[in-house]
């Protein structure tokens, strides 16, 4: 059965070009609840540790300097089917690859700065959620 939570995070590219603002709208639109939210920084190691589960792609490197390179909005939304409706509002990893109107083809530059960060199984929605809340920072 299909999860009713996942993890985003709004990275540090989409932060500097101030679309904090219109990507929230589009998460509100698409009728995903915020359960918990929070405007922070990761640290290298932990960004390094987010992503571990990458760590031996070429790319780990490039991942984990941008990913600490400054604030980040990271949230659990939650919605029936979360998971897999969100993937389909963020649009494919590479956003020349996404699919009109997603939020990485509109917001996106790279496959590397691609705006946000979604979970890929239910599983992992419950590691990061956990990563980055505690049960007491979700309503
Ligand atoms: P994300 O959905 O956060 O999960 C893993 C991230 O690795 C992915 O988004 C991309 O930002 C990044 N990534 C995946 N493939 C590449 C790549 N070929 N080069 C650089 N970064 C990548």
């Amino acid at each position: 059965m299909a999860g009713n939570i996942t993890l985003t995070m709004i990275k540090p590219d989409a932060v500097k070009k101030n679309y904090i603002g219109p990507i929230l709208k589009m998460i509100n639109e698409a009728g995903f609840r915020i359960v918990a939210m929070k405007y922070t920084k990761l640290s290298k190691e932990k960004a390094g540790e987010f992503y571990a589960v990458h760590k031996e792609r070429s790319f780990y490197g490039e991942l984990v300097d941008f990913m600490s390179s400054g604030p980040i909005v990271a949230a659990i939304l939650e919605k029936e089917n979360a998971v897999e409706d969100f993937r389909k509002l963020i649009g494919a990893t590479d956003p020349s690859k996404a699919d009109e109107g997603t939020i990485r083809k509109l917001y996106a530059a790279s496959i590397g700065e691609n705006a946000v960060h979604g979970s890929d199984s239910d599983e992992n929605a419950a590691i990061e959620g956990d990563f980055h809340f505690s049960k007491l920072e979700r309503f």
